[in-house]
């Protein structure tokens, strides 16, 4: 009985070894695509300890896959594919393999994998926010947009492009306006760079935000990150619009009591000199 039960443990514990040696590295969690203005990672967790690396595999979907030469068995936990993805509209798809660590020998046998979502570079990366500068006509009935088309992290030899190098017409401009002070928002659409709004008040400071607008896109990947937010100047603000109520009350108090002040000196000056004048008076007879 003993002689038959101990191969067989042999045998159980002999499978765990092979098993945990051959593909029971843990497997890649959390897998997603990072992108902002073409610049392109993909992600993925946890950190590896020493026994186990990472290999990226990316391919066009229904492609060969294809490896970049930095994330062949990397304990890196991210893979930068901005030179990889060189078709860009493109769906893409990539594994993230479990491998044993650099140096160590391949084994037989699947390696363990996990899959990322689709990605299209030209659909899905993220566009950040433009920078742009305000031109107020005369009167500031008019005021021009001038929008720097936010660069990209692709380059065609030299030349780094922007945003507008690559989706051409499909670009346009959403510019968010207000009135200063008030709560109204109006919206346009520019298919250009510089951006003229005409349908302003005279002589009022507005407040402008932009954003990139891709509308080819779907829905929650057409919008841009927002610009900060800048105003023009107001070029005939009442007294009342440039001070507080409290600065203007304040002001105020100060004239009454300056006033106050310079009435009882007068008072108390006109006073004295005519007790003068009638101690004068008095004095007077009784000299003579
Ligand atoms: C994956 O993401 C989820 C949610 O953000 C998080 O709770 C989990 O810890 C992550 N997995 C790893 C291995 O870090
Ligand atoms: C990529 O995928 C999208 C959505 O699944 C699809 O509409 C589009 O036609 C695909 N593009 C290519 C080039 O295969």
């Amino acid at each position: 009985m003993v002689t038959l039960r101990q191969p067989a443990a042999l045998c159980v514990v002999l499978c765990l070894c092979l098993c945990s040696v051959s593909g029971s590295y843990p497997k890649a969690q959390n897998v997603t695509w990072k992108s902002n203005n073409f610049k392109t990672f993909l992600t993925w967790e946890p950190e590896p300890s020493a026994d186990y690396s990472y290999t990226v595999e990316y391919s066009v979907i229904g492609g060969n896959k294809q490896r970049n030469t930095h994330c062949i068995r990397s304990s890196a936990i991210r893979c930068d594919l901005t030179g990889s993805l060189s078709d860009l509209k493109a769906n893409y798809t990539a594994d993230v393999l479990s491998e044993p660590p650099q140096g160590a020998p391949s084994e037989p046998g699947e390696a363990v994998y996990s899959p990322s979502t689709r990605f299209c570079p030209y659909r899905d990366t993220n566009i950040g926010r433009p920078d742009f500068r305000l031109e107020a006509s005369g009167d500031n009935r008019k005021i021009t947009l001038h929008v720097v088309d936010p660069p990209t992290a692709l380059f065609e030899g030299e030349r780094q492009l922007n945003i507008r190098d690559i989706f051409a017409d499909d670009l346009q401009y959403l510019v968010t306006y207000w009135k200063s002070k008030s709560t109204g928002k109006r919206v346009y659409k520019s298919k250009t760079s510089v951006i003229e709004l005409t349908d302003l008040e005279k002589g009022k400071s507005y407040c402008f935000i932009v954003q990139a607008y891709i509308p080819s896109r779907t829905l929650d990947k057409q919008k841009g990150e927002e610009s900060p937010i800048q105003c023009s100047a107001d070029d005939n603000q009442s007294i009342f619009e440039v001070y507080s109520v409290g600065v203007i009350a304040a002001a105020f108090f100060l004239i009454l009591l300056l006033i106050g002040i310079v009435i009882a000196i007068v008072v108390v000056c006109w006073k004295r000199r005519k007790n003068a004048q009638r101690n004068g008076r008095e004095k007077v007879p009784q000299d003579v």
